[in-house]
């Protein structure tokens, strides 16, 4: 019912002639899941120009207003404008580095599902939350503040524990099964999403060898993927 989605994020990487080379190589081949690729902003232009229909391309963040003062931003109204598909909203790399709460990322889910984007919601826990027993605290608050008044079918939920992103270490099919299904409970539970629907992926260190184990699991219904995701090789071999 749910279909699978790989989902590449390229973070702030790649130059003009990588991407070529990536579309390039994988012209001939026939990706049979949902294929979604976010490069950085300066290239979105480039890859929407070379991404062919099978894949649909997005963005690693989105502005919680459509215009207006707000240097550096990316306008979600513009996204919507140039053909885009999807945003990620609440990647630990912007709650961490660049300090966005779950206010801040409440406004800019809002305001992406108004301009008709797919919305991939970002939660995940760090090894010292892990640790000390907070996982499902941890994404509780995540999710019902950072989703608050959300009531959509474009919402996709990526589950990315910190301590596996670009580390290597990825949580084990089991955490991450046992991960994902407290996930839907608590979607089917405590908000207005339609948890039996909602794409949850899981995100950390997923690669072309363990991919095929945590797609397995029933309620991983696809990947966020960083660093395997920057080579047309590897990109593929996430397609099983
Ligand atoms: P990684 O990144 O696959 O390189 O661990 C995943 C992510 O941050 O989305």
């Amino acid at each position: 019912m749910r279909k699978t989605h790989i989902v590449g994020n390229w973070k702030m990487n790649q130059s003009t002639e990588e991407i070529k080379s990536f579309f390039n190589e994988l012209a001939n081949e026939s990706l049979t899941s949902e294929a979604w690729i976010a490069p950085q902003a300066l290239h979105l232009g480039l890859v929407k120009e070379l991404a062919t229909d099978k894949f649909k391309v997005g963005t690693q963040n989105s502005a919680y207003e459509d215009n207006g003062a707000f240097t550096g931003e990316i306008s979600p109204k513009s996204i919507k404008d140039m053909g885009l598909h999807f945003t990620i909203i609440g990647h630990s790399e912007r709650r961490s580095i660049f300090g966005e709460t779950h206010e801040v990322l409440n406004k800019k889910a809002k305001k992406a599902l108004d301009n008709d984007l797919t919305v991939i919601f970002c939660i995940g826990e760090t090894l010292e939350e892990r640790e000390a027993g907070k996982v499902e605290e941890v994404l509780s608050e995540q999710i019902s503040k950072g989703l608050k008044d959300v009531a959509s079918d474009k919402v996709i939920l990526a589950y990315e524990p910190v301590w596996a992103i670009g580390t290597g270490v990825t949580a084990s099919p089991e955490q991450a099964q046992d991960t994902h299904a407290f996930i839907r409970k608590f979607l089917a539970k405590e908000t207005n999403l339609n948890a039996d629907k909602t794409v949850i992926l899981y995100g950390g260190s997923v690669k072309p060898s363990n991919v095929k184990e945590l797609l397995a699991c029933e309620d991983i219904d696809g990947g966020l993927v960083g660093g395997a995701s920057l080579k047309a090789e590897t990109y593929k071999g996430l397609f099983i």
